[in-house]
C-alpha cells in the first residue's frame, strides 16, 4: 500500500510523541509497506544521537528552527541536508534545541542507498532564487524556486517554492491540474488559498500521482518546500474544466480513513512548532 492521499492536515493538531531519547516526533505520512515517511521532529536542549544505523531509510531534512550539527557540519535555520542510507552518517547533537522537517525515504530504495546517492548539505538561504517563467497557467502566483536536490534515476526533486504577495489572477476562474506523480508540500510561511481551505504556516500534504487538484491563489504570498516522488521535473496536465478561485474557501481536508477529529480543526497561527 502506498502513503495515503492528505490535502492538507495543519500540524498544529497532530500531537508530539515524545521518545526516550530526547527527541519528539509528529508524524505527517507514513508508507507502511516501505517505511517511507514525514516526520516533524524536535530536539530537546542537549540532544545527541550516534549516526544513522544501517538499516534506516535515507534521511533527507530542512532546519525549521534552531541549529543542529551534523557529522561536524553545523546546520541552522533552513539547511537542508541529505544522508543516504548506509552511509554511515548521521551523528548529531543539538546544543539549545531544533526543530526539523524530515523525509525519511523507504527502507529499500535503492535510489537513495549511498554509492548511487550523494550526501548533500546546503544553506538553503544562501542559494540563489530561480526566477526563470514557469507555467504560464500559474504566472498568477509570480512563483521563484531554489532546487535543492535532484535524486538519481528520476527519483524525484525536492525544491523550495515561494510566491509573491497579490498572486491572484484578473480572472475569477483557473483550470485544475494534475500529475502523473506525486506531490509532497510543507508550508514554511505565508499563506496559499486551495479548494480545500487556506493553507497556513504547517500545512501539509500529500498527494499521490492523478489526484486532480487545485486552483490556488495567494494574497499574501508564501514559502514552501516541495517534493515531486517519482520525478525530476514536474509535469502538469491542466483541465479543459475552469474552476472558481478558491477564497474564502472553508477548511475541508481530504484526510485517510481513521483520522482523528481534531485534524480537521482551523488553525490560525503563525508558526508550527
Ligand atoms: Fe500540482
Amino acid at each position: 500500500m502506498a502513503r495515503s492521499h492528505v490535502e492538507f492536515i495543519q500540524v498544529q493538531n497532530l500531537p508530539w510523541l515524545y521518545r526516550p531519547d530526547g527527541r519528539a516526533e509528529r508524524v505527517l505520512s507514513v508508507d507502511p509497506e516501505s517505511g517511507a515517511k514525514t516526520v516533524m521532529v524536535r530536539y530537546l536542549a542537549g540532544y545527541r544521537a550516534p549516526a544513522n544505523p544501517v538499516d534506516a531509510g535515507a534521511e533527507e531534512f530542512l532546519v525549521l528552527d534552531g541549529t543542529v550539527t551534523i557529522d561536524g557540519i553545523r546546520h541552522g535555520r533552513h539547511a537542508y541536508g541529505f544522508l543516504p542510507r548506509g552511509s554511515g552518517l548521521g551523528k548529531r547533537q543539538s546544543r539549545w534545541g531544533a526543530v526539523l522537517l524530515v523525509f525519511r525515504h523507504g527502507r529499500d530504495d535503492p535510489d537513495s542507498a549511498a554509492g548511487t546517492a550523494e550526501p548533500i548539505a546546503l544553506d538553503a538561504a544562501a542559494m540563489p532564487w530561480d526566477v526563470t517563467p514557469h507555467d504560464p497557467q500559474l504566472a498568477h502566483l509570480r512563483l521563484a524556486r531554489k532546487v535543492l536536490r535532484l535524486g538519481p534515476n528520476d527519483s524525484g526533486r525536492t525544491f523550495l517554492l515561494c510566491g509573491l504577495p497579490y498572486g491572484v489572477p484578473v480572472e475569477p476562474t483557473l483550470p485544475a491540474e494534475t500529475h502523473d506523480h506525486a506531490e509532497e508540500m510543507f508550508m514554511i510561511s505565508g499563506e496559499m488559498w486551495s479548494p480545500e481551505g487556506p493553507m497556513r504556516p504547517g500545512a501539509y500534504f500529500y498527494r499521490p500521482p492523478g489526484i486532480l487538484h487545485g486552483p490556488h491563489v495567494s494574497q499574501t504570498g508564501f514559502l514552501q518546500i516541495m517534493r515531486s516522488p517519482g520525478a525530476n521535473r514536474i509535469v502538469t496536465h491542466w483541465s479543459a474544466e475552469r474552476r472558481p478561485l478558491p477564497i474564502g474557501a472553508p477548511y475541508a481536508p481530504v484526510l485517510p480513513a481513521g483520522a482523528p477529529d481534531s485534524w480537521r480543526r482551523p488553525v490560525r497561527a503563525a508558526t508550527c512548532w
